[in-house]
């Protein structure tokens, strides 16, 4: 039987605004690179989605909204559904966008000077936020083992003891790790002990390839529950990510209070009435397309393994658990960062995301995004192989 949803099929973003397609001359200082880099994927954002948004722009009058049970409940839903995890709605703060939570989070339960902690290579924004408020980040940098990532947990139990909050990406971008129960319950008991709040971006949550299953960590004890600050969000899930709206869960009053008004302080605490709409097609209608696309991303996934093993050994695919981003060893090679940047947009035209802005851990590595019609993928290793076969 013919898949119902149709991923092969190329859509043309260019000219629609697309920070991928259109800030190409920006970014590589070229505008025809293939571009597999920012995180959003080139497949249509599903036809219940769509046909939601539509309905609702044909009504004439696009005045001041507000979130609407619906909404809530369909995320509700969803979670059960999706993660059997029950919330209230009374736990759950509006953000548009989860980069903005972490920001916000970061001056809702730390003082300047305080101690954050990340767990590098990670997705960059982690990092800028704790710098740019004036924190003091502290790495607990990812053991790299055997094609795979673990949680330095000696290190952690050392950088708990001055740290106030903790940031973590789960499943992690870029390495591709869906954390397990047991890994979770592990680093949420030590900052437990040490007093650490737990800003958890799940982003990437529905995002498991087949086999693997998110966790959310304050589902895992009352305990974690009440230090937990999860962050959810369509965005990725159903590749909505230009109509920032996000999801906030908080247990803990005092903890969601503290957050709400560091949000409402500038006044972030409103959505925008197409994304409130495509959250709830999406949240209620999206289970099946959403099967059907990690199951085309676990395809993609399996050309760049196989490809990169048969032709072009000196590259290799860090085992993907979660997410559409292919993280991919290089150093092999013996290229600097430099040089390979400068061979991958100069001779391959191709615009991938350089390992090393993702922080300590991230040299020797490239981010390439696989969230694009196989035909992309495979053009993406024909040039390398052209480059470096
Ligand atoms: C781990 C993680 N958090 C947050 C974001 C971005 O979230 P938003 O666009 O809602 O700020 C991304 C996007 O790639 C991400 O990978």
């Amino acid at each position: 039987m013919k898949n119902m949803f149709d991923f092969d099929k190329l859509v043309d973003r260019a000219g629609s605004a697309s920070v991928k397609f259109d800030l190409r001359q920006e970014i590589f200082g070229k505008k025809d690179v293939l571009p597999m880099w920012v995180a959003d994927m080139d497949f249509e954002t599903p036809q219940c989605i769509r046909d939601a948004v539509m309905k609702r722009a044909s009504h004439p009058v696009y005045g001041y909204s507000f979130m609407t049970d619906a909404y809530f409940n369909a995320f509700i839903g969803w979670l059960k559904r999706r993660h059997q995890w029950e919330i209230d709605k009374e736990w759950i703060v509006f953000s548009p966008g989860i980069v903005t939570a972490i920001n916000a989070a970061v001056l809702a339960f730390t003082e300047p000077g305080d101690g954050v902690i990340v767990q590098t290579p990670v997705y960059f924004p982690f990092s800028d936020a704790v710098k740019n408020n004036g924190r003091k980040l502290l790495n607990n940098q990812l053991l790299y083992l055997e094609n795979s990532y673990k949680i330095d947990f000696d290190d952690l139990e050392d950088k708990a003891k001055e740290a106030k909050l903790l940031l973590l990406s789960s499943p992690h971008n870029p390495v591709s790790r869906c954390w397990s129960a047991d890994e979770l319950i592990r680093l949420g008991n030590i900052c437990l002990k040490n007093g650490v709040v737990i800003l958890s971006d799940e982003i990437h949550a529905d995002l498991t390839l087949p086999g693997y299953k998110h966790v959310p960590l304050a589902k895992l004890s009352p305990e974690l529950a009440e230090v937990t600050i999860t962050c959810m969000a369509p965005s990725k899930t159903f590749n909505v990510a230009g109509l920032f709206t996000s999801q906030i869960v908080i247990k803990n009053e005092k903890l969601r209070k503290q957050f709400y008004n560091s949000m409402d302080t500038y006044h972030l605490i409103h959505g925008n009435i197409f994304g409130m709409i495509a959250s709830e097609a999406g949240y209620t209608h999206g289970d099946k397309w959403l099967d059907a696309l990690m199951q085309y991303v676990q395809g993609n996934f399996e050309l760049v393994d196989d490809y990169l093993k048969n032709e072009l050994p000196a590259f290799s695919l860090i085992k993907p658990e979660a997410t559409f981003l292919a993280w991919i060893d290089y150093s092999k090679t013996g290229y600097s960062d430099k040089e390979m940047e400068k061979k991958l947009v100069e001779e391959a035209s191709l615009g991938l995301n350089p390992g090393r802005i993702f922080g300590a851990g991230g040299s020797g590595f490239m981010r390439m995004n696989l969230g694009t019609p196989r035909s992309n993928v495979m053009e993406a290793l024909n040039r390398i192989k052209k480059v470096f076969g």
